[in-house]
């Protein structure tokens, strides 16, 4: 491609997201940043923001109002509860002056299958193992194993689940 057209294509709108086929969106979700890449058959209900990049598997739902961060991966078959935050930004510790010094990011990744209950919220580089399920109202601070269930805040395990 020659140096006006990257230049051209420069000014034109980002394609923000892109999906397989059958997918879903409600009103007035937001695609923000970088792209999201969903695959086939994806629900996002309405309300939702998420800032990409953002990589979403096959049958995917998102009920209302979640809060998706950038460099999250979610598998096939996850179920995303209402108000549900991915959050991969942080800061690291600066001084009295400043607590939230520089940012940081960290990828989260859910797994195949998983279940995030409402309002949970997924703190940066946490993977949410397959089959997983996230309580409600859970904090999840560390990686959660597959076909476990997490509760609380911070998320502990409270149950282990059959892997079929
Ligand atoms: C986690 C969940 C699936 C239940 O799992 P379960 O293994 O059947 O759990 P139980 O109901 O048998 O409860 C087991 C224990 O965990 C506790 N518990 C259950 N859900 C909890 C939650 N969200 N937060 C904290 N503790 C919870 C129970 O109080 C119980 O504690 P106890 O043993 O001291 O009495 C369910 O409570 C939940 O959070 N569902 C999500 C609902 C939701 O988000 N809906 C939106 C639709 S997408």
């Amino acid at each position: 491609m020659g140096k006006l057209a990257l230049r051209l294509r420069g000014l034109l709108p980002r394609r923000r997201f892109s999906h397989g086929s059958g997918a879903s969106i409600g009103g007035h979700v937001s695609f923000i940043a970088g792209p999201t890449r969903a695959g086939d058959r994806v629900v996002i209900f309405r309300d939702c923001e998420l800032h990409g990049p953002i990589t979403i598997g096959d049958e995917v739902f998102i009920n209302r109002g979640a809060y998706i961060r950038r460099d999250v991966t979610i598998g096939d078959r996850v179920q995303i509860g209402p108000f549900a935050r991915l959050v991969t930004d942080t800061h690291e510790l600066g001084t009295s002056g400043r607590r939230a010094g520089a940012a940081a990011w960290h990828p989260i990744t859910i797994g195949d299958g998983a279940w995030i209950g409402a309002c949970a919220v997924v703190l940066p580089g946490v993977t949410v193992g397959r089959g997983a399920v996230v309580a409600a109202g859970a904090v999840v601070t560390k990686d959660v194993p597959p076909d476990t269930v997490v509760a609380g805040v911070p998320a502990r395990a409270i149950r282990e689940l059959d892997p079929e």
